[in-house]
């Protein structure tokens, strides 16, 4: 086969990806995400990657952690279905309805509870995003990657470099080659988050993505991406679409965010991850 190349997707081309309701259109049909982050000493992850979901236009939300976690999603989100996890005698998910995707890690921690959810995630028949701190669980275990639906990791080169076993400083100097390398060796569509964000998935040409602004590195903007995707997995699209165009989205929807406000169109301003999520309509 041929060195795939690197393509750039323009906006209309992700207009174009970008599931839209049709007249009949229901909420099951739209998609229904299921989101397992945050945890009682990390609770802020849990409201974002909801925010993204929420904001994205997914169907449904429906999210699931422990007692703090859920208590905050639904004073921010109360349109968000939640439920309170038992971890004590492992962790079941069957109760928590015609999820279509999930997301699992921001926030989520890495100690034993952690894991546990992490696990039942992973054995779902759906596709899964990890991020976070599901990629610290899956680091150190990566059997819990070998699975039958799709599967989307979206670390940034630190995350990446944990999984892959290489040098952050490597990773940065070859992004392209270790993005298509994490795709190959671990079996999954990747996401590389930084400045440009690239989508690579085997056999398929690396995405760039460029539409972000250095506004967005401020902590929990990721969160938001990674519900901004699981929506879009939900949502019907394939991993690399759908990683595509919550990247592309993301992107656009953090600079709508910094034009706000005291810069009124005349230039950039800082934002806050919420922010991002609250531009996602507009952008
Ligand atoms: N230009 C454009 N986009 C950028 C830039 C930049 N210079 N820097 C970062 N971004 C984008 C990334 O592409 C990504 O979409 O901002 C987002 C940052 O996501 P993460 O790196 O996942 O950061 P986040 O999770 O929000 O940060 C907080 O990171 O390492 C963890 O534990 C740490 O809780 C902390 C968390
Ligand atoms: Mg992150």
């Amino acid at each position: 086969l041929p060195e795939p190349d690197v393509v750039a997707p323009a906006d209309g081309d992700v207009a174009a990806m970008l599931p839209r309701p049709a007249a009949e259109s229901d909420k099951y049909r739209r998609g229904v995400v299921g989101i397992a982050a945050g945890s009682d000493t990390y609770t802020g992850a849990a409201v974002l990657s909801a925010g993204g979901a929420v904001r994205a236009g997914a169907g449904m939300v429906r999210f699931a952690s422990s007692a703090e976690p859920v208590r905050l999603v639904r004073a921010r989100w109360p349109e968000v279905v939640t439920t309170v996890l038992d971890t004590s005698s492992g962790v079941s998910l069957d109760a928590i309805g015609r999820v279509q995707a999930w997301v699992v890690g921001p926030g989520l921690g890495t100690g034993p509870e952690a894991h546990t959810v992490a696990r039942a995630v992973l054995s779902a028949e759906v596709p899964v995003l990890v991020d976070a701190d599901g990629l610290t669980i899956v680091a150190a275990d990566r059997a819990l990657l070998h699975r039958t639906a799709p599967t989307l990791i979206t670390p940034h080169a630190g995350e990446l470099s944990r999984l892959l076993g290489v040098p952050r400083e490597q990773i940065e100097a070859r992004r392209l080659e270790h993005v298509r390398r994490a795709a190959e060796e671990l079996g999954v569509t990747v996401l590389l988050k930084g400045s440009t964000t690239l989508i690579a998935e085997t056999g398929l040409p690396v995405r760039a993505i460029t539409t972000g602004t250095p506004w967005l590195a401020t902590g929990g903007t990721g969160d938001v991406l990674s519900g901004i995707a699981g929506a879009l997995l939900a949502g019907g699209l394939g991993p690399y679409d759908a990683a595509s165009c919550a990247a592309h989205v993301h992107g656009l929807a953090a600079r709508v965010a910094a034009r706000g406000g005291a810069a009124g169109g005349r230039g950039e301003a800082p934002i806050a991850a919420l922010d991002v999520a609250e531009a996602l309509p507009a952008a």
